[in-house]
């Protein structure tokens, strides 16, 4: 009986297991963005061959990115904090913007994602109004490098403000929301000011967006603060059913994983009880040959002994030799 319940804990840990790789392999939208951002990086340094301080260059990106525009401005971080950057795009970075930890120069990456906006910054129960616009401070000492850490930049004084050029119309009804998408995840909607301005303390990704009215096949509710992303719903462009395909294949592997590991347990707990009567049939063999009255009988082709009356037929012998 103690093994069978230790067998049985350690089924069920499997189980639990199993179960919660499948619920994180479903909800991590904010890697995606990430590996974005840093696939993004390395592009936008490719734009620099000689840069000016204080000029904007803009990039490249990879044809399976097309949709995707990219812009680099480097910088000395004592320009940034003493007089900010009148108008970088859509960013106007006011004076006292300081950065952690400190770097003597530094590249303000620019983002606009355009048509890729929903795919890595999905939001159900909302629409885009404008493109999601990213602005992100990296170090400049190393212009060949990638996979560099994001400097924490943060504005001491007056916000960042995003102008937002090309928002579409604006619906009768819902009121526009700026929404803020930080890097640890947090998603944050605030007001809009006059002329279509966000405003931020933070570096990270913005948009505008209204609450979408179209009867949704199911009610779908706002991401609430602190999940970054948010699950998948919605109208995914076709680019990303490839990823969500490959988390449906990992559930699937670790459902079948777990089953497999399952039958095999099984099969243990059945050779245990095997083992265990063998014993106890060798014990009672034993026995009768002491001269205790016990009479042999066969069942199948085993010999088996058998009580005369007292005691039950061993007809479970046959059984498990079905088994292994
Ligand atoms: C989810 O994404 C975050 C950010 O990149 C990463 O640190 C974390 O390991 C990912 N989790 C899983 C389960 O992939
Ligand atoms: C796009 O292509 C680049 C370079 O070819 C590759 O590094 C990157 O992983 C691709 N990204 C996506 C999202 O397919
Ligand atoms: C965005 O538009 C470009 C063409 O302008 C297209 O190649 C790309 O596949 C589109 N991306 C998405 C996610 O629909
Ligand atoms: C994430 O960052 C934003 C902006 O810096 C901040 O307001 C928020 O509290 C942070 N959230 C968490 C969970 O750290
Ligand atoms: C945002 O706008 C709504 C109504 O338009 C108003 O009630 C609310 O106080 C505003 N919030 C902030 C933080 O200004």
């Amino acid at each position: 009986m103690g093994l069978l319940g230790s067998l049985t804990m350690l089924l069920l840990t499997i189980l639990l297991f199993s179960s919660f790789r499948a619920v994180t392999a479903q909800s991590n939208s904010t890697g995606d963005a990430r590996a974005l951002d840093a696939l993004l990086q390395d592009y936008a340094y490719q734009a620099f061959l000689s840069p000016r301080t204080g000029v904007v260059y803009d990039g490249f990106v990879p044809s399976n990115l097309t949709g995707i525009m990219i812009s680099g401005m480097r910088l000395r971080s004592g320009s940034l904090r003493t007089h900010g950057v009148s108008m970088y795009k859509e960013f106007e970075i006011p004076m006292g913007v300081l950065e952690q930890p400190y770097v003597e120069r530094l590249v303000l990456v620019y983002q606009n994602l355009g048509n890729w906006s929903i795919v890595y910054y999905p939001l159900p129960g909302y629409i885009y109004l404008a493109p999601v616009l990213g602005l992100l401070a990296y170090d400049a000492s190393d212009l060949m490098a990638k996979n560099l850490p994001v400097l924490d930049i943060h504005a001491s004084g007056q916000p960042i403000l995003i102008k937002f050029s090309d928002i579409k119309s604006l619906p009768e009804g819902p009121v526009p929301k700026c929404v803020s998408f930080y890097l640890n995840g947090t998603v944050i909607f605030s007001n809009v000011s006059q002329d279509k301005t966000c405003t931020t303390f933070q570096q990270g990704h913005f948009s505008i967006v209204v609450e979408s009215t179209a009867p949704a096949p199911t009610p779908v509710s706002p991401v609430p603060p602190g999940l970054g992303g948010g699950p998948k719903q919605g109208p995914a462009p076709s680019g990303h059913s490839k990823k969500n395909n490959s988390k449906v294949w990992i559930t699937i592997g670790s459902v079948l994983g777990g089953s497999a590991l399952l039958i095999m347990l099984g099969l243990l707990v059945l050779w245990a009880c095997k083992y265990k009567k063998t014993k106890e049939m060798q014990h009672m063999e034993r026995a009768a040959e002491v001269g205790e009255s016990l009479e042999m009988t066969r069942v199948g082709s085993t010999k088996a002994p058998a009580a005369t009356g007292t005691r039950t037929q061993p007809t479970l012998e046959t059984e498990l030799k079905i088994v292994v």
